[in-house]
């Protein structure tokens, strides 16, 4: 049979904002103007220029737009250099949507839960499509705390979003952090998981999480000292990807393949995390 998600879709980009020195989110919709394929929040897309490469990212739009996707790409290297020199009606190919996603409609996972969430850096990328669908779906869930950190103010990716619009959300609590003292930045100061120990979090909450694995490392310790279980944390892990479909072996951790079983697990799920968590 054939399978659809192996097809690349071929994407027009029709806006690109830079979020960061290094960070552009790329809005993109079909040739014919619509959104290429629905996905859950959590799943992700190879993206491919072709002549060049493709990458798997985190579709970071919430499935509750029916009109675009977006993939907020960080500059690394090769591929998402020139990713960043594209221009607005340029053309790339999309195919998926891959993996699992955050159980969002699960009542004993996340439906009707108080929720965590805690992001570093270009971390935000897949949190920002289950929150989103968290605000177009506001009934469904319970109250929802944020954390959010970077390097610095100008690190924060989708700064002018949660400002206007995510801090002006009923039962949104919001919190930035950057990792040392700025000039023009009277916010918090200091690393993701000692602002999240220091908040001391309702036990109650389902925690979403994803960042650089430092960041998970020590905010996954600081949760279980406070008494949350592994099952009650949830991430989303970014092993190198190459068929993105449980075929070429290069992304397991034990005896899952991150791309197809993944790329959200909780915890519990993990019997073995790779050296650098
Ligand atoms: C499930 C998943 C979701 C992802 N979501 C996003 C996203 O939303 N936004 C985003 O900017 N990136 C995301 N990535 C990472 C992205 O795929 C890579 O950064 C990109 O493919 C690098 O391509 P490149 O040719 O520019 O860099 P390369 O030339 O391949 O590499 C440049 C540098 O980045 C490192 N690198 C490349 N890929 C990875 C990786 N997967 N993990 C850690 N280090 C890597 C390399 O070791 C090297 O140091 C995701 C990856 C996965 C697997
Ligand atoms: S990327 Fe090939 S098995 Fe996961």
């Amino acid at each position: 049979m054939l399978n659809e998600t192996l097809i690349p879709k071929v994407g027009v980009i029709t806006d690109i904002r830079i979020d960061t020195p290094d960070v552009k989110t790329f809005r993109v919709v079909g040739t014919d103007g619509k959104k290429l394929f629905e996905h859950i929040p959590g799943q992700c897309a190879m993206v491919s220029v072709p002549g060049v490469g493709e990458g798997m990212f985190s579709i970071t739009s919430s499935p509750t737009n029916t009109e675009f996707m977006e993939f907020s790409i960080k500059r690394c290297g090769c591929l998402t250099t020139v990713l960043h020199a594209l221009e607005e009606g340029q053309q790339i190919t999309v195919r998926g949507p891959y993996g699992n996603g955050f159980p969002v409609e699960d009542p004993e996972k996340l439906k009707g839960k108080d929720l965590l969430f805690v992001a570093g850096g270009i971390g935000l990328a897949p949190l920002r499509s289950v929150i989103n669908y968290v605000r177009d779906k506001r009934e469904n869930y319970g109250k929802v705390q944020i954390v959010y950190g970077s390097r610095s103010k100008d690190d924060l990716v989708d700064y002018k979003e949660i400002l206007d619009e995510w801090m002006a959300t009923p039962d949104f609590d919001v919190y930035l952090t950057i990792d040392r003292e700025q000039e023009g930045w009277d916010g918090h100061v200091g690393f993701v998981p000692n602002y999240v120990k220091e908040l001391t979090p309702d036990l109650g909450k389902t925690v979403l999480m994803c960042g650089p694995p430092v960041m998970i490392k020590f905010t996954l310790a600081g949760l279980k000292e406070l008494g949350f279980k592994e099952t009650q944390v949830f991430t989303t892990m970014e092993l190198r990807m190459k068929c993105a479909i449980g075929k070429c072996g290069r992304c397991n951790i034990g005896n899952k393949y991150v791309c197809k079983d993944g790329p959200v697990f909780s915890f519990d799920q993990l019997s073995e995390l790779p050296s650098e968590y």
